[in-house]
């Protein structure tokens, strides 16, 4: 809302509005199609053409709740991720995050900084066994429903209920929660990104068509069976059930690139065995015959002589597999080798490396099974790492997404997300991975503070919740590769945050309490917070990572924070005068940034004509995108 006069233009308050992004991208295609900021219905379907389907009996997947899960994706989040740095392990260097709360708030308030930002999500949801906790969504206030739920606003808080198979809408509720997330989570993924999904039998068909709605049938990329156990089976009447799915969706398959992963170490040592003078660099070789298998169409091209080491002329029975100009390449490098059948006559192959032209181990395609980890390992992770104790049920195994992260493609500086963190596998195989392949990727985890049940092992062991289960098992993980490694440089931390109320009061007006909220709304933020957890929300609704670096200067004994290097300044003083303006003004010749966005609070300024002044100042610095809060 723009105010008049000198009025400084207040931000807003929500997350990301879905819906205004969608329609501003509908704008640039078509917009001829807009009046007055509404859509002519009828313009866009002749625009569309063909692609306009009216027939009622198209095949649609739906089920009770669908339009209003989908409505409950677009409505923006009054709540915000504060930041928890006695939690947190190398606060100031670390790109990692762990963030606690329900899931879906979390993501619609990252849609803004982490839009498009992420090259691959694993997910390992819950299976709605009939047991496990499916959350239900609260449409009127998501975040007070959590707070609520998990004792954060009075001590008791609320019994979690599990989705029972009891239940009417059992498949339902299930969909109901998955839906919203899976179209949040689509928002984050990379353009060559994929997304990985964990499950079982139970709810495969339903998730498989929740997948094609929500990514589009075309971006199915497999289904990878996952054979997770070697034995059991005695009390199973009819087939002992070994396997699970994960299913594999691109943003877009079009921009997804070639799966290949290296090859497991077994397979080379039985394929690659022989050596040669470019050991060193190539590695062991393998041969393959030259002369082509017989269902190969006949080609003139690949018919010709070729020289012996005795002199003579070889000719293929058929073909050969190559062209000349690929034979003579192969030749000159001496990857060609002649040999003497029984018969006495010349045999030719060809020799692969293990080894690319830079001595990097070449790559080989993924298959869709994965029979060589088994879910014990993931038990026997936790029991290790926790000292002898069962702290989490059934974790997967960290091998498992180490296999997927290689799968998913992902390097260097890349970012993972898992929504359903669980014990933090994810994270934890995102560290391993990093510690063995000399990568920087960072990870994303966002769990529940679901708490753990008064019988189990884990509330004996002192964990309330699952959250807490979850930052440990990375603190161990951390400390294991401190140990074994110790002048291992990588990323070893990780930022916690947690999902709360919004820390400006206006942004969480409700119309049963405006009066009330107006006035108090003197002082728009809330008391017990503090100016870390205002500028974490501001990155938040300016959509910048929560890892950007942040820097305190102080300009006349006003403490500024300069976040991404420039991009936003924001000073939460009062009784501000021009020197601290025209020192904010400095601050942007001195960091040059492309453009510099400022916010202070509401009525920070000594008097009226400072206001007045500083806005005029401000933009004779060329600082336009100037709000209060
Ligand atoms: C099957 S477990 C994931 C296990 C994990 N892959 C591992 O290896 O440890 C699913 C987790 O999702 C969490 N969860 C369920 N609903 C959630 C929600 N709405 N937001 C965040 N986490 C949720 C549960 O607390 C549970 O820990």
């Amino acid at each position: 809302m723009k105010e008049e006069g000198t009025n400084l233009e207040k931000l807003d308050g929500k997350s990301m509005n879905i819906v205004e992004h969608n329609i501003g991208k509908l704008k640039e295609l078509f917009p001829e199609v807009f009046s007055e900021g509404k859509i002519k219905f009828d313009q866009l379907q002749e625009l569309l053409g063909n692609y306009v389907t009216e027939d009622e009996d198209h095949y649609n997947f739906t089920w009770h709740g669908k339009r209003r899960a989908s409505r409950l994706a677009q409505t923006p989040s009054t709540g915000t991720l504060r930041p928890c740095k006695e939690e947190s392990l190398d606060w100031d260097n670390t790109q990692n995050l762990f963030i606690e709360g329900d899931n879906l708030e979390v993501l619609k308030l990252l849609q803004k900084s982490y839009h498009r930002e992420v090259k691959m999500i694993y997910i390992d949801p819950p299976y709605n066994t009939g047991n496990d906790f499916v959350y239900e969504d609260d449409f009127k206030d998501g975040v007070r429903n959590y707070l609520e739920l998990t004792g954060q606003l009075n001590s008791e808080g609320k019994k979690m209920g599990t989705n029972s198979s009891s239940a009417g809408r059992y498949h339902t509720n299930w969909l109901n929660m998955m839906y919203p997330r899976l179209k949040l989570a689509r928002n984050l993924l990379r353009d060559d990104g994929v997304i990985f999904i964990s499950i079982d039998d139970g709810e495969a068909k339903n998730l498989r068509t929740l997948c094609d709605d929500v990514f589009g049938e075309e971006n199915f990329v497999d289904t990878i069976c996952w054979k997770k156990k070697y034995g059991g089976g005695a009390k199973e009447k009819y087939l002992v059930s070994v396997h699970e799915y994960i299913f594999v969706y691109a943003k877009n398959k079009v921009k997804l690139p070639e799966i290949l992963v290296a090859f497991d170490e077994q397979k080379a040592k039985r394929f690659y065995k022989f050596k040669d003078e470019n050991y060193k660099k190539m590695g062991y070789y393998r041969t393959h015959p030259l002369e082509a298998v017989k269902s190969f169409d006949l080609r003139d091209n690949l018919r010709f002589p070729v020289k012996a080491p005795d002199g003579t002329e070889v000719w293929p029975k058929r073909q050969w597999r190559w062209s000349k100009e690929r034979f003579e390449e192969a030749f000159a490098k001496n990857e060609v080798i002649f040999n003497k059948s029984k018969d006495g006559e010349w045999v030719l192959s060809s020799k692969q490396y293990l080894n690319d032209e830079n001595g990097e181990q070449r790559k080989t395609k993924a298959q869709s099974l994965i029979d060589d980890i088994y879910t014990q390992e993931g038990t026997k992770e936790i029991f290790r790492l926790f000292g002898d104790a069962k702290i989490f049920p059934f974790p997967k195994p960290t091998k498992l997404l180490k296999r997927i992260i290689e799968i998913g493609g992902v390097k260097e500086r890349d970012i993972i997300l898992d929504f359903f963190a669980g014990s933090a596998t994810t994270a934890d195989a995102v560290m391993k991975t990093n510690e063995e392949r000399g990568y920087s990727l960072s990870c994303i985890s966002i769990q529940f503070c679901e708490s753990t049940d008064k019988k189990s092992e884990a509330f004996q062991a002192g964990y309330k919740n699952i959250a807490d289960i979850s930052k440990d098992r990375i603190r161990y993980v951390v400390k294991r590769i401190h140990d074994e490694n110790p002048d291992y440089k990588g990323d070893l931390g990780f930022k916690v945050f947690k999902l709360d109320s919004s820390n400006i009061k206006r942004w969480e007006a409700d119309f049963d309490t405006l009066e009330q909220d107006l006035f108090n709304a003197v002082d728009h933020i809330k008391q017990d917070r503090s100016n870390e957890d205002i500028l974490f929300e501001l990155l938040l609704k300016y959509g910048l990572k929560l890892t950007v670096p942040i820097e305190t200067y102080t300009i006349e004994g006003k403490t500024i924070y300069s976040i991404g290097l420039g991009a936003l300044v924001v000073c939460l003083e009062e009784d501000i005068s021009m020197d601290v303006v025209n020192g904010i003004g400095s601050l942007k010749e001195e960091l040059e940034p492309e453009i510099m966005r400022v916010v202070f609070k509401d009525d920070c300024f000594e008097d009226d004509v400072v206001k007045t002044n500083a806005l005029q100042t401000l933009k004779r610095y060329g600082i336009e995108d100037i709000k209060s809060l």
